[in-house]
């Protein structure tokens, strides 16, 4: 008998939607060929249910959330809705909850898409940064006394758990030896001024680092790694980092592999549920116009199969996103693909199925 997948589907606000159809297409033509089934649910949170009903996540959404094998989301992010409201309520709740302690990020140049870069070729461009994803800045330890006079503090605290710390270094440390490319795993640190912070981390990346005798244990401060970023890409394997230095680096990773279109991100518990997304957010300007590029849903969609056990799917997937940037599309930017963004959907799972 074939397997099934429970998958809980989040399309969101802005272009959300029209992405995630794009992905659930691919996604569909993988089963037919690959001999899984899908069963698919889908959940209308977001800005337009906020605004109907005033209410963020409803009261079960979690439990209900933690039925399924992996849940596949759109995008977070409304006009009309104050900005932090939907990230905090939805995207973060959902990650603290469901405690997807790792944010796993692949940064990957693929063929024909436009590098910023000069000289960067598709081969000097693949890496993967490891976040954590449940800690740090984004904790929400803190707070503030006498707001709104001369007076006021504002104190926002980096929460550091040896245990959080710890998971999310073994992860990166197997994920590395696992994808065995250069084997090296990159800590993103700043030791030199953060001294209570990274030094759990640096000691705990050490020690852990010693189960790892074939992977190369690495060290790089933030700020020098947004250089290499830029100057040598071609350094990094995998990168280990916590949540704040791993939301920064992650944004100008997307940058560097041709932009937002075809950024895919997990959100990662490997002991329950995960959450796979396209990082660009929901870009309202470009909603129901049929010209955001579907891509990045469509690379989440890949990784979440993998992520599933379908490696062939997800590795097909990407080698038919890889063979669509480098032959068929004009550029990966909204409104200049030389197609519209279903067309682009038809085009990747037509490739699904042939390739
Ligand atoms: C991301 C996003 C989120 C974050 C926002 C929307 C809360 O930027 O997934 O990187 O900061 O983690
Ligand atoms: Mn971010």
């Amino acid at each position: 008998m074939s397997k099934t997948y429970h998958i809980a589907i989040i399309p969101g606000d802005g272009t959300g939607p029209e992405v995630m159809a794009e992905g659930i297409k691919v996604l569909k033509t993988a089963s037919g060929r690959f001999g899984f089934k899908l069963d698919l649910h889908t959940f209308d949170f977001g800005g337009d249910r906020y605004l109907r009903t005033g209410e963020v996540l409803p009261e079960n959404a979690v439990d209900e959330l933690k039925k399924f094998d992996a849940i596949f989301l759109g995008a977070i992010g409304h006009p009309d809705v104050k900005p932090g409201i939907l990230e905090k309520g939805i995207l973060l709740r959902l990650r603290f909850e469901l405690d997807q302690y790792i944010n796993l990020r692949p940064v990957k140049l693929f063929p024909g898409v436009e590098c910023p870069l000069k000289d960067k070729i598709p081969k000097d461009i693949d890496f993967v940064v490891v976040r954590e994803n449940t800690e740090g800045l984004y904790a929400g330890a803190g707070g503030t006394l006498k707001k709104g006079t001369p007076d006021e503090v504002a104190i926002q605290e980096s929460i550091n758990t040896r245990k959080g710390v710890e998971r999310c270094v073994r992860y990166a440390f197997e994920y590395c030896k696992k994808r065995n490319k250069a084997n090296k795993l990159t800590l993103c640190g700043k030791t030199n001024v953060l001294t209570f912070a990274f030094d759990l981390w640096e000691r705990t990346f050490y020690e852990v680092a010693k189960e790892y005798p074939q992977v190369k244990a690495d060290y790089a401060h933030v700020d020098a790694i947004t250089m290499w970023f830029v100057k040598n890409p071609e350094w990094f394997d995998v990168i280990v980092t916590d949540n704040m230095f791993g939301d920064i680096i992650t944004d100008l990773g997307a940058m560097i592999q041709g932009g937002m279109g075809i950024a895919a991100g997990g959100n990662i518990n490997p002991e329950g549920v995960s959450m796979f997304e396209p990082i660009g957010g929901s870009a309202p300007k470009y909603k129901g116009k049929n010209i955001i590029n579907p891509l990045a849903a469509i690379c989440a969609g890949g990784m979440m199969l993998e992520y599933l056990g379908e490696d062939v799917a997800g590795q097909t997937i990407e080698k038919a996103v890889m063979e669509v940037t480098g032959k068929h599309i004009n550029s990966l930017a909204a409104g200049q693909m030389g197609m519209g963004t279903t067309e682009v959907g038809d085009l990747v799972a037509k490739l699904a199925v042939t390739i």
